[in-house]
């Protein structure tokens, strides 16, 4: 299996529900370690750019006042696997559609307010790290 890193972020109301402690055990409980955090809140320039993939969908505006509504916790995520097994870790991003003991079923309100956000693919992965982490390597080796 490929060692690999991703990005998740924990979002404004999971931080203001007081469960990133929570939320790092799973990622520790699934062998992910956490190999760079921080805790910010986003401009709303940020929160534009990094989600720009959705400039033109409905939901954009929303999404954006959303991420800026409070802090959230940015941090990299290493193992095998380590986007899928974070993806399998959240569960779908509508919570009502995720599967029971996911992250999103167990925190989640709202398909915006849905806790948690990750990498969708190798690519992605590379782009966001870079993003929040300028410098950092994608992969440890
Ligand atoms: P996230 O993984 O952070 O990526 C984009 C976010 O947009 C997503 O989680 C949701 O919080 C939000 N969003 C709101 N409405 C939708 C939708 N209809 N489809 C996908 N994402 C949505």
């Amino acid at each position: 299996m490929a060692v690999e890193r991703t990005i998740s972020i924990i979002k404004p109301d999971a931080v203001a529900k007081n469960v990133i402690g929570q939320i790092y055990a799973r990622f520790e409980g699934a062998g992910l370690k956490i190999v760079a955090a921080r805790m910010t809140q986003l401009s709303q320039k940020t929160a534009e750019e990094f989600y720009g993939i959705h400039r033109e969908r409905p939901f954009f505006k929303d999404l954006v006042s959303f991420m800026i509504s409070g802090p959230v916790m940015i941090q990299v995520l290493e193992g095998d696997n380590a986007i899928t097994k974070n993806r399998d870790l959240m569960g779908a991003t509508d919570p009502k559609k995720a599967a029971p003991g996911t992250i999103r079923a167990d925190f989640a309100d709202s398909i915006d307010a849905n806790a948690v956000h990750g990498s969708d693919g190798p690519d992605t992965a590379k782009h966001e790290i870079g993003f929040f982490f300028p410098g950092m390597d994608v992969l440890s080796r």
